[in-house]
């Protein structure tokens, strides 16, 4: 053993790599805009445009944390973790928020039995995802930040200023090493059961904006996450399920995003594929439907509407 003030200092570190090093997959960082678009696509399978990706790696050239806010299904958590993931060269860490996420449960918190034994030390002490981004210098996704309290976005955003975490139990303060530590929040604004942001946690971040894509653009997502199962879909039936979504968007009390577009065609296909067709029929896509797109009880007589509109049997 080490000097125990050489050793002392590394224990929380060791238990970080220990811990978390395995389930980040260090790779090579991509911190071009053109590089990561290409990447999104390639491996995580996202359209996302240029122009987005540069607004975010300006934010994190200059500091910023950056806040996603849109509807659901829009891919804001998925493009979050994706490009912090990307620019880090470190799988992202994703928190959850609820109302009672607090500062043990990121940052780290003490072994009951181990604190009684031995205090409140570093051998006590078990790190949580937060102090572990910081340590292994990669990203965090702070999704769905209305959830949380404002006691805690005051903490995360002090953190992520400053750069570092003050653990005064330990004595100690972790500074972030590189320019990977970096942090992305989503939120979806229209959802009245979710608190409001504070000016002041407004004003720091960079806000971007996630919308419903063109309709060639949804194609393409389809495209892209069906692969080889695309070929069950005709043009006539993809063109039918925008304007079924479309429709919903501005009739619907849940309205269906992107992800939902997906579900419901790859719900289709599978049907098409289990009863043997070759194509994806209107029975495919009417049994598919209901189960993707009634996400509310209200909603019912709509979504059989609008589905019935274009997918009569
Ligand atoms: N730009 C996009 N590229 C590819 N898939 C997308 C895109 N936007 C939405 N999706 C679809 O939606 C899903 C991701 O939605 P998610 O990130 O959970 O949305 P949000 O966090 O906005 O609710 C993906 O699995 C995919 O099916
Ligand atoms: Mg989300």
């Amino acid at each position: 053993m080490k000097t125990s003030e050489g050793f002392k200092e590394n224990v929380v570190e060791k238990k970080v790599y220990e811990t978390y090093l395995s389930i980040v997959e260090p790779f090579k960082p991509i911190r071009s805009v053109r590089g990561i678009v290409n990447r999104l696509r390639e491996d995580f399978k996202l359209i996302v445009s240029e122009k987005l990706v540069a607004l975010v790696v300006s934010a994190f050239l200059i500091g910023r944390p950056v806040l996603f806010e849109g509807p659901p299904g829009t891919g804001k958590t998925e493009v979050g973790y994706g490009i912090l993931t990307l620019w880090a060269g470190k799988r992202a860490f994703i928190l959850p928020c609820s109302e009672n996420y607090d500062e043990y449960r990121v940052i780290g918190d003490f072994h009951p039995l181990m604190a009684m034994k031995m205090g409140f030390t570093e051998e006590s002490f078990v790190p949580r995802p937060l102090l572990a981004a910081l340590v292994l210098d990669s990203g965090v996704l702070v999704d769905e930040i209305r959830r949380s309290s404002e006691e805690f976005q005051n903490m995360l955003l002090d953190i992520v200023d400053k750069r570092r975490i003050v653990i005064p139990e330990l004595k100690r303060v972790f500074k972030a090493k590189g320019e990977g530590f970096q942090v992305i929040f989503t939120s979806n604004p229209e959802d009245i059961a979710q608190g409001e942001l504070s000016d002041a946690f407004l004003r720091r971040v960079v806000r971007i904006k996630f919308t419903y894509p063109p309709e060639e653009v949804e194609k393409e997502i389809v495209k892209l996450r069906l692969g080889e199962d695309y070929r069950l879909v005709s043009e006539d039936n993809i063109a039918k399920i925008l304007a079924v979504i479309n429709e919903l968007r501005s009739k619907a009390l849940h309205k269906p995003g992107p992800a939902d577009t997906v579900a419901w065609t790859q719900m289709a296909a599978g049907l098409a594929k289990l009863r043997g067709k070759r194509k994806a029929d209107i029975k495919d896509f009417y049994d598919a439907a209901f189960s993707v797109l009634l996400k509310r009880s209200e909603d019912e007589d709509v979504v059989g509407m609008v589905v019935e509109k274009y997918f009569k049997r």
